[in-house]
């Protein structure tokens, strides 16, 4: 959810005003991932690196974050939306943990759209301790080094918990920047990236709908090459 700071300052705002426009856009875009059936939805809200934009900063960020967990809780309970965090919820403030956590309780029996919010989330810190998780278990015997292997090194993941959810299929990042950033690099292996110009508080269901479309007609290989029906007929 990139762009909140460049949309309020192209229009002679503080950037404070372009988090608070960006987390109103949030609800429609789970709205339409839930009406579309979409069965995992994962927004990156906060990275590892933001911790060093300026206490004014962070503290809206952190009071916006409360304000739409308590804004929301009753609709992503009656549409059945499960959410999770993915990151260092316990980095944040005391507060803000002690609204959290209950309404996650809350959720965590549901069903449907598994929606994760990353907050305070790197995919470089969750990789490294997803290594070392793994090194403890090796120390208390319950796995060797040599068991190591793509689908082991998963589970240690904080994206486990997603089951076959946890490999991305799409990546979108809005505000014209044509880079990562830190995101889901394990899972991202193999995922398609779509790029717009369009500022997070400007992103509406409509442009989501694009970026679905635009996925839609991608071609996904896997490294594989494509079998045309015609040489299929001469095999
Ligand atoms: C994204 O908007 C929201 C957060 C990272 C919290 P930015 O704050 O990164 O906005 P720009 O990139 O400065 O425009
Ligand atoms: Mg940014």
């Amino acid at each position: 959810m990139d762009g909140n700071g460049r949309w309020a300052q192209a229009r002679g705002y503080p950037r404070v005003f372009g988090h608070i426009r960006g987390a109103t856009r949030v609800r429609p875009i789970v709205r339409e991932a839930d009406s579309l059936g979409i069965k995992a939805l994962t927004l990156y809200a906060f990275s590892t690196e933001n911790w060093l934009r300026s206490e004014s900063e962070l503290s809206i960020l952190w009071k916006l974050l409360k304000k739409y967990f308590q804004k929301e809780l009753n609709e992503l309970k009656q549409k059945n939306i499960r959410l999770n965090i993915i990151g260092e919820l316990e980095r944040l403030p005391l507060a803000i943990q002690e609204t959290v956590n209950p309404m996650l309780n809350e959720l965590a029996g549901n069903t449907g759209l598994q929606f994760n919010l990353a907050i305070s989330y790197g995919s470089r810190r969750e990789i490294s301790q997803a290594a070392s998780y793994f090194a403890k278990d090796c120390l208390t015997g319950i796995h060797q080094p040599l068991d190591m292997n793509e689908e082991l090194f998963q589970k240690y993941l904080t994206t486990n918990k997603l089951k076959e959810l946890s490999d991305v299929d799409l990546v979108i990042r809005t505000s014209g920047e044509k880079r990562v950033s830190n995101f889901l690099l394990w899972q991202s292996a193999y995922a398609e990236y779509v790029f717009t110009d369009t500022y997070w508080p400007d992103y509406t269901p409509k442009h989501f709908r694009e970026a679905l479309f635009e996925y839609s007609q991608r071609e996904r290989r896997y490294g594989k090459v494509k079998v045309y029906n015609n040489e299929l007929n001469t095999l």
